[in-house]
């Protein structure tokens, strides 16, 4: 794209996509003005500023984080990490949410992001406003935003970062006769803590991440537990007082759950780990020739942009991927798109490109639901971003670190978390400490 003059960014969110953002159109300055960060919340950190209390906010708006109050990492630091700022090397390898959201606070202060972010102020509409896109990319976006105390504002931008996450507006499965169930229905966006579930029976739906965590910190505070999901087979053995259910099909007329194989329960609490659904309310999707359904977004060119609008980049949509990493790279390779130094392909090929890599995966047996799920194919896309906007690829450790979580992760989700590991060079790592065999107990 040519262009006189710098390029002015809108970034939508400060949680650690928007402040890597920040940060890589800071580090630009010939080309780009300092950015202007929109934050509907008073804090950095999104996803990793933990929030006690559930449902609203005071002014009203929904609790964005879905953070529980004993939550470790899943990632070791080594392979959480931006690769261009190490975490402290105090901290063990599997950190708290407030090791993280420290992290994060230090980098916002490291780079100065600070002064470029509007606090309090919701993005409320983001618009093109011109509509030649075929003619050297002349769209511009409207930002209507609302800050708390100050009404609406508009500013124009060469081009839009959407950063807002995709971990906060539950999806809730429909589940037939569900008013009829006697107890309590909640989301996993909901649960902090374990202890008011103390002698209380209940189903966890799903067993994704937060479902398989979550159930063990209901063991360990005396709930009864039954873990009702349709995964084939764990991977792992499950501690004895857990039971495992098909999934629940229906509530009956006196409010047990029927599953699926014809068993039946009772239950004081269901708890819904059924994950999130992308949500971009501000965004006119039809007019951008986009599909969000609660499991998807499409058609992204390299999972990063629509096609016929390339100055508007979607941050981090994919899932089973290294987030940290992945924001750094799309991230850089955007800013590449609009400094001129990426030259795109035409409109119709990154469609088409598009579409082959949906029917590569379907083709593959991906179910639908899936399709924006990474997990190994992360790694070629980190180096197709790398090599087309000329950074260094990740480190072959930090792929070999996280498949050996990976694979201790499925074979014991309780205690993967006590190693504690450290990046030797750019290929090897090592275990500093190897409690796990004493660590039977738990
Ligand atoms: C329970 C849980 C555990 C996780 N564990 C890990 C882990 O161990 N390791 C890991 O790497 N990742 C983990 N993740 C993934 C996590 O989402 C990412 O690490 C990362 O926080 C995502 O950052 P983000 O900036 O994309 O989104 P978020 O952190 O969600 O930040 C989005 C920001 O945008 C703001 N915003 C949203 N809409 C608007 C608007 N309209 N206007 C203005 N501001 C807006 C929000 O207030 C928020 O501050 C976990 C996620 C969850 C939910
Ligand atoms: C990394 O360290 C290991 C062990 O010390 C060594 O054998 C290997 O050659 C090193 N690799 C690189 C790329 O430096």
């Amino acid at each position: 794209m040519e262009r006189l003059g710098k390029l002015r960014v809108a970034v939508i969110g400060a949680g650690a996509a928007g402040l890597c953002a920040a940060r890589h159109v800071l580090s630009r300055a010939n080309s780009f003005e300092p950015p202007v960060v929109f934050e509907q919340s008073a804090r950095v950190g999104g996803t990793w500023y933990y929030e006690e209390r559930v449902g609203t906010c005071d002014d009203s708006r929904p609790i964005h984080s879905s953070m529980y109050r004993d939550l470790r990492t899943n990632l070791p630091k080594e392979v959480m990490m931006f690769p261009d700022f190490p975490f402290a090397s105090h901290l063990p390898s599997f950190m708290t949410h407030w090791d993280v959201q420290q992290y994060l606070e230090t980098y916002c202060k490291s780079h100065d992001i600070m002064p470029h972010i509007k606090f309090n102020t919701m993005v409320e509409e983001v618009k093109p406003i011109s509509m030649e896109t075929d003619e050297g990319g002349a769209v511009r976006w409207e930002v209507i935003s609302r800050g708390m105390h100050e009404g609406h504002s508009t500013q124009i931008f060469d081009s839009v970062f959407i950063c807002s996450g995709h971990y906060s507006a539950p999806h809730l499965p429909s589940i037939p006769g569900i008013e009829l169930f006697k107890g309590k229905v909640m989301h996993s966006h909901s649960y902090r803590c374990p202890e008011p579930f103390a002698h209380q029976s209940v189903v966890v739906l799903g067993a994704g991440a937060s479902g398989v965590d979550i159930l063990f910190e209901l063991v360990q505070a005396k709930a009864q537990v039954i873990l009702s999901h349709n995964k084939p087979a764990l991977t792992f053995s499950l501690p004895l007082e857990i039971q495992q259910a098909p999934p629940v099909v229906k509530v009956q007329d006196d409010g047990s759950l029927l599953f699926q194989d014809g068993s039946v329960a009772h239950a004081h609490v269901l708890l819904l780990c059924t994950g999130y659904n992308y949500h971009f309310p501000f965004l006119g999707q039809k007019q951008l020739g986009l599909e969000v359904q609660h499991h998807l977004v499409a058609p992204l060119y390299k999972y990063l942009l629509p096609p016929s609008f390339p100055s508007l980049f979607f941050i981090g949509m994919c899932k089973l991927i290294c987030p940290f990493l992945h924001f750094h790279y799309q991230i850089q390779f955007a800013l590449a798109v609009l400094d001129g130094t990426v030259q795109l392909p035409s409109r119709e090929l990154m469609e088409e490109d598009a579409e082959k890599e949906r029917q590569r995966k379907i083709q593959m047996g991906v179910p639908v639901k899936h399709l924006l799920q990474m997990d190994s194919d992360q790694w070629d896309y980190y180096v197709s971003l790398a090599t087309t906007a000329g950074l260094s690829p990740p480190n072959p450790v930090i792929q070999s670190l996280y498949d050996e979580v990976a694979k201790r992760r499925r074979a014991n989700p309780q205690t993967y978390r006590e190693i504690n590991y450290r990046l030797v060079n750019a290929t090897e790592w090592q275990v500093l400490n190897s409690p796990s065999v004493e660590a039977d107990h738990i």
